[in-house]
């Protein structure tokens, strides 16, 4: 027996004996020990041929030398190779599940596989895990079929590539991890044939989706993205970059979110086609929004009319920020100054005479602010519309472009400079009655005006002598044949003539 094996050795290093009766692998691997002189046959096997693998280590682990011989004469009977004593050229286990996991598992064996062997098929074995490295220690062989397993895992792509003589890999049918495209050289040597269903290329499946999914998710980008940009220009510029707003234009969205939708609470009043709201911007800013019902004219119209608008400038004028003008609302946006207007100023703080007198000469600087740099701009001065700043001046706050003749506007401020002056009740009986009411002070002018004039001003004789002539000045610009000969620089010289220090204010 021993010689038998010997001789084996010698001419075939691995086939170790002819059996008489079959044995398992592990039979053997358990029973058969190494002849004495094993060590000897080793040595002069390497001498023989320097490249068996079992040559490279020093010192030689004779145990494991024997066992590998053991496997290999099992496995080359099993791959049904036809003649083992001579020669050991593929390992054969296709379709062998049972076995095929317990000969991978000799990692001894691999170690040292033997250089005959150029093709290893491992194919439909149902092997799971990961690649069964070990193969690779094979590195001369040629062909490698690992088709038809459960293998996972990364492919041990460094590895393959030290397997230089591999010409026919077939991984197909597995469930590697995809292999990254900077590994192309794997592709060049390989082609797809070898990968079918392998893990490794994205199945066709798997494409179909990412296709069906950029195809789908490509338009739905686009109109997110379109539709989010549509929102940014056409409702909610606010949220642009400063740069690219253009800080005049407001549009309705933006008043809503500065109004909390046009809330009651914001609603700081109300007149003839307008309604008026307290808003904050984002930014902070408070504004008044002037909301009105349509007799703003077109959208074209009315936008020129607010471009000239935001180009006022003057202390006794509301500064007017911008506009919004579409479909559904035209509305101007102002700066906010409080609520007070001259009306509930005069029926609720009583004011002195002097601080009447400023008021009066506040409104008519801006009268000629307008009047000589916008003779296009008419302004609203009833005392329900001017309103008062904290500091005391008092601010027009309601314009409007054409319509608009220099008479009527004298003739509206003598109404406005009676009606500072004379008594709230007075104005009450005259109410909706202004040719009566004018009538009515000219009558009593000059002789008995201390009936008219509002008590609470508290007069002394220089005092009311200023309130006489400010009156004569009212009721001639509320003249409507007077006021036509007047122009508004005669009046304001007029006005400061009554108190010229006042002027400097
Ligand atoms: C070799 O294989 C044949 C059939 O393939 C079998 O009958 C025989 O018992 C095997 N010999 C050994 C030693 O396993
Ligand atoms: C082989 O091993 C035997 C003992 O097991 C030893 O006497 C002999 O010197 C060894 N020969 C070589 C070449 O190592
Ligand atoms: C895989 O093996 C099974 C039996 O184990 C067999 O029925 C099947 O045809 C084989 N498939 C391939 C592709 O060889
Ligand atoms: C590949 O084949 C060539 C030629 O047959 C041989 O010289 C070389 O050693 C082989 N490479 C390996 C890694 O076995
Ligand atoms: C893939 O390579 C094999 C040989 O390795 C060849 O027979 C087959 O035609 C190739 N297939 C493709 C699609 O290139
Ligand atoms: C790999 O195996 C599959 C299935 O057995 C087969 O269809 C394919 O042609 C094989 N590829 C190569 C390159 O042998």
């Amino acid at each position: 027996m021993a010689s038998i094996l010997i001789t084996c050795l010698l001419l075939m290093f691995i086939a170790y004996f002819e059996p008489t009766l079959p044995a398992t692998v592990i039979e053997d691997l358990a029973n058969l020990h190494p002849p004495s002189n094993f060590n000897t046959t080793i040595v002069s096997n390497c001498l023989k041929n320097p490249s068996l693998r079992y040559c490279g280590s020093s010192p030689m682990d004779l145990d494991a030398i024997f066992k590998f011989t053991i496997v290999a004469s099992h496995l080359c009977n099993e791959s049904k190779n036809p003649n083992c004593v001579e020669s050991f050229p593929k390992i054969n286990l296709r379709n062998r599940p049972k076995i095929t996991p317990l000969y991978l598992s000799f990692t001894f064996f691999w170690k040292y596989c033997p250089v005959t062997i150029l093709s290893i098929d491992l194919s439909n074995n149902s092997l799971k895990g990961t690649f069964p490295i070990d193969v690779l220690f094979c590195t001369q062989i040629h062909v490698l079929d690992l088709s038809h397993n459960g293998l996972s895992g990364d492919v041990p792509i460094q590895r393959l590539s030290c397997v230089t003589n591999l010409t026919i890999l077939n991984l197909s049918y597995n469930h590697f991890s995809e292999i990254k495209i900077s590994d192309s050289w794997f592709f060049r040597r390989f082609n797809s044939s070898c990968f079918f269903n392998s893990g490794i290329l994205p199945s066709h499946g798997r494409y179909k989706i990412k296709a069906v999914m950029l195809l789908l998710g490509f338009p739905l980008v686009v109109v997110f993205t379109v539709g989010g940009l549509w929102w940014l220009c056409f409702r909610r510029p606010d949220f642009l970059p400063r740069v690219l707003q253009n800080e005049r234009k407001f549009t309705t969205v933006m008043l809503k979110a500065a109004t909390n939708r046009f809330s009651k609470k914001n609603m700081v009043g109300k007149g003839d086609g307008f309604v008026m709201y307290r808003g904050i911007l984002r930014d902070g800013t408070q504004v008044r929004i002037e909301i009105y019902s349509n007799n703003r004219g077109n959208h074209r119209e009315y936008v020129e009319e607010c471009k000239v608008l935001v180009q006022l400038r003057h202390r006794n004028l509301v500064k007017v920020y911008g506009w919004c003008s579409n479909r559904n609302i035209r509305a101007l946006v102002t700066e906010w100054i409080g609520r007070v207007s001259i009306e509930t100023w005069l029926s609720e703080s009583a004011p002195c005479w002097k601080h009447r007198y400023k008021v009066l000469v506040g409104v008519l600087k801006a009268m000629c602010y307008l009047h000589e740099q916008w003779p296009e701009i008419g302004c609203d001065i009833k005392t329900s519309s001017l309103l008062l700043h904290e500091n005391g001046d008092p601010l027009i706050a309601r314009f409007r472009v054409g319509e608009n003749s220099t008479s009527n506007k004298i003739h509206r401020f003598g109404i406005l400079v009676l009606e500072m002056m004379t008594d709230q009740t007075l104005q009450e009986e005259f109410k909706g009655d202004e040719t009566g009411f004018v009538e009515y002070v000219k009558m009593l002018y000059p002789r008995k005006l201390q009936k008219v004039l509002d008590e609470r001003m508290k007069l002394t004789e220089n005092t009311f002598d200023e309130t006489r002539q400010t009156i004569c000045i009212g009721l001639t610009c509320a003249d409507h044949q007077t006021c036509q000969q007047l122009s508004i620089g005669q009046i304001y010289n007029m006005i400061i003539k009554v108190h010229p220090r006042t002027n400097t204010y």
